[in-house]
């Protein structure tokens, strides 16, 4: 069991009893209207060659175009025609879990992905499902993952269909019926936790995709293979594997000099699970990597040093893999603070000067633009509250810390939290506004190093971690933020931190889904709420839109999840209703949405068997519940979006061994735990529920003390 994972889960776990300690009830949705003039002659990069006739009305790639911009040149939906907007058709996604995918839209097929890497091929007019494909994900490569079994997406190009599968592998379909045409594995060794989540780029005949796990001591990198074949052309690792050599390249060796002489190296993180972008006329592809691994770099790298390529953005050359420039996010990374986030390429005017730049909001909460031919870094201005540096100094380019996210000796409270200020959801930059648009969170996160802190739930001791520091309260964010101002336009408060990614259009609208699950349609110049459509499922997937027959569509998944920290407000859709996964496609005059089934009130707590358990199997149980079986099952006072363990029948209670070590519901997604956890742990585990059932069901049905 890599130790990692400890600092992953026990950190996941603080953090859903902080959020809820923290939680604040949000009412208002703060508006503010200032003018924003719409200046169409600014320089919109790509988009200033206009689309050709038939990619106009298309949404062929993960961020609409290689610049990543999620902007749709599309103006039928607009702010005077967008309250007529309505249902145009749906599809069951087959999924009671998170769905994160952008659809590709090519021709009048869309390409979508569901939970555990499955694809399908429908009409995008219609619906009508032309072809599915499933991968066959061995469902106990969910335990190897942080954030749920979820996809963000394919890629389509040359009549391919390019995937990767949670289990590590590339896989290219054929685009007409969903055959395979080559499948590799992209993994150096398959006992380490490695993972696909993230969907993958084409460019020319090159397909580029990484991998996640840095919760779990893996090595990140990111590799090219060809679209033709599979054949790997290239692979580029993120950090070394020696702080002595030999090394894999000049970059490692580089790289090398940033990590102390007594770090552990044989898998510290930095992985590319989502992000990447491409500057055609630059010939530079961009690479977003991720956390050390483990997550304090007090142990992973002792003696300090930046940890080069942690939370970084690279560029590399897209033919050798080679590296060009690196931009460090946040030196000797150790708060989860990863640079995978969304990357928006845009040629800006700032300051009478047309420049190519790229624009990050990682999860430390600064908004980055960088010159995107040099690295060199332009501007960087917090954009939710943070308190682990005060600003980026402008000559170095790098954080100056404050010292109070410092926890090598100390609990600290830092803010961001390891959720991000930012996270995975892709941004929008509209060239018409001129504005970035992206969901955001203030919410804060407790750090550690105190082995018996990894398996508490919360700190009993905020009061005093918060000092005199005046931290803001829990909320999501709408927010609109000008990059070349270096401020905030405008934002929306929603009262949940876990919100989905963001579209906007030439029809002047911004359109994104909520945990709450609202698709919230506003102006993009003010904020203000056009419409909102009520789907009854939570929304984290960005929409898109397209069009069909001189027809505008916006498309989006709803399907709530990710990583633990689900259903900590208390408002999320998926306590009212069925998480059922669903594909929602809109148009001008379409239908209602019909809402899911309404969830049976959990009802009073099922009387638990009688334990034999002492306190110390108990407590045992505690620990390993919390490092193994919390991310998916919750803990004990928020309600998990799997069964709730504590209302297990005493059927269940008998199988309880045969599920958790011999496998037996793994079709189902219950991993087997057969190579972690012995006989006595599962005793403990299950002594461990029983114990807290009970106290459960005292404050419901009065049970006697054991
Ligand atoms: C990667 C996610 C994941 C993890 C981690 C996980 N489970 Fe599960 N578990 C599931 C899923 C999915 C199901 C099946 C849900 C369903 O019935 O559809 C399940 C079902 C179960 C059930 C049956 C519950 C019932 O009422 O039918 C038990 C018991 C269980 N898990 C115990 C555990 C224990 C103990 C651990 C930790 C050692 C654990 N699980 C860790 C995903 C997980």
């Amino acid at each position: 069991m890599p130790t990692s994972q400890q600092n992953d889960t026990a950190g996941s776990l603080r953090a859903v009893v902080i959020a809820m300690v923290c939680f604040a009830v949000l009412i208002s949705c703060t508006v503010n209207e200032p003018e924003v003039a719409i200046d169409t002659s600014v320089n919109i990069g790509e988009h200033s060659i206009p689309d050709s006739d038939n990619t106009f009305g298309d949404w062929p790639k993960h961020g609409r175009n290689h610049f990543e911009q999620r902007f749709s040149p599309l103006s039928a939906i607009n702010k005077n025609t967008v309250e007529r907007l309505g249902l145009a058709w749906e599809h069951n996604m087959a999924s009671l879990r998170g769905l994160e995918a952008t659809p590709i839209v090519i021709d009048g097929v869309m390409y979508v992905t569901s939970t555990w890497s499955r694809v399908s091929a429908l009409n995008a007019k219609t619906g009508k499902l032309l072809w599915a494909y499933d991968p066959q994900v061995p469902r106990a490569w969910a335990g190897k993952v942080c954030c749920d079994v979820v996809n963000r997406g394919v890629a389509v190009a040359a009549g391919k269909v390019v995937f990767g599968s949670l289990d590590g592998r590339l896989i290219a379909l054929n685009a007409n019926d969903g055959s395979v045409l080559w499948e590799v594995d992209t993994l150096p060794d398959r006992e380490q936790w490695y993972s696909i989540t993230g969907a993958p780029r084409i460019v020319g005949n090159r397909v580029f995709i990484g991998n996640g796990g840095a919760e779990y001591s893996v090595r990140g990198y990111v590799s090219a293979y060809d679209l033709n074949n599979g054949d790997l052309l290239w692979r580029f690792y993120t950090v070394p594997n020696s702080v002595d050599g030999p090394f894999d390249s000049a970059a490692m060796e580089t790289a090398a000099k940033t990590w102390s002489k007594s770090s552990a190296l044989d898998g510290a993180g930095g992985t590319v699970w989502d992000s990447m972008a491409y500057d055609p006329a630059l010939d530079l592809l961009y690479v977003g990597t991720g956390n050390g691994s483990p997550w304090p770099k007090y142990t992973r790298s002792p003696g300090g040093g930046d940890n080069l390529y942690l939370a970084s953005i690279l560029a590399l050359d897209p033919a050798s893999g080679e590296l060009v420039w690196h931009y460090q996010t946040t030196p000797g990374e150790t708060w989860d603070f990863t640079a995978t986030q969304h990357m928006v390429l845009a040629d800006l005017d700032i300051q009478g000067q047309t420049r190519k730049v790229l624009m990050q909001a990682p999860k430390n909460g600064f908004f980055y633009v960088l010159d995107r031919q040099t690295g060199g870094l332009l501007s960087a201005q917090n954009y939710v509250y943070v308190n682990w540096a005060s600003h980026i100094d402008m000559n170095t380019g790098r954080p100056v810390e404050t010292g109070l996210a410092d926890y090598e000796k100390q609990d600290r409270y830092v803010f961001p939290s390891a959720a991000g200020g930012h996270n995975w959801q892709p941004m929008s930059f509209s060239p018409d506004t001129g504005l970035v648009y992206f969901t955001a969170r203030d919410i804060g996160w407790v750090h550690s190093m105190a082995e018996d802190k990894w398996f508490t739930y919360g700190a009993d001791n905020l009061e005093a971690l918060i000092g005199e520091q005046s931290v803001p309260e829990t909320s999501g964010y709408l927010k609109a933020w000008n990059p070349v101002e270096q401020r905030l336009e405008w934002e929306i408060a929603i009262p949940n931190i876990w919100n989905g990614g963001v579209l906007s259009t030439r029809g002047g609208i911004v359109a994104f889904g909520t945990a709450m699950g609202d698709l919230q349609l506003v102006d993009a110049s003010s904020g203000s709420l056009l419409k909102t459509i009520n789907t009854g499922t939570g929304i984290i997937a960005p929409p898109i839109s397209y069009l069909i027959d001189g027809e505008q569509y916006i498309a989006v998944l709803a399907g709530w999840g990710g990583p633990a920290f689900n259903t900590l407000q208390g408002n999320e859709a998926l306590l009212e209703y069925e998480n059922r996964g669903r594909l929602m496609v809109f148009k001008l005059d379409g239908g209602p949405v019909s809402l899911p089934l309404t969830r049976e009130p959990p009802g009073a707590f099922p009387k638990p068997p009688v334990s034999s358990a002492s306190a110390e199997q108990i407590e045992r149980g505690r620990q390993l519940y919390v490092l193994h079986c919390g991310a998916c099952h919750g803990v004990y006072d928020s309600i998990p979006m799997l069964p709730d363990l504590r209302r297990m029948t005493e059927a269940t209670h008998q199988l309880f061994e045969r599920i958790v070590l011999g496998g037996i519901y793994e079709a189902k997604g219950m991993p087997s735990f057969a190579d972690a956890l012995s006989s006595e742990d599962t005793f403990a585990i299950r002594a461990h529920i029983i114990d807290r059932a009970r106290k459960a069901g005292r404050l419901t049905v009065e049970l006697p003390e054991p």
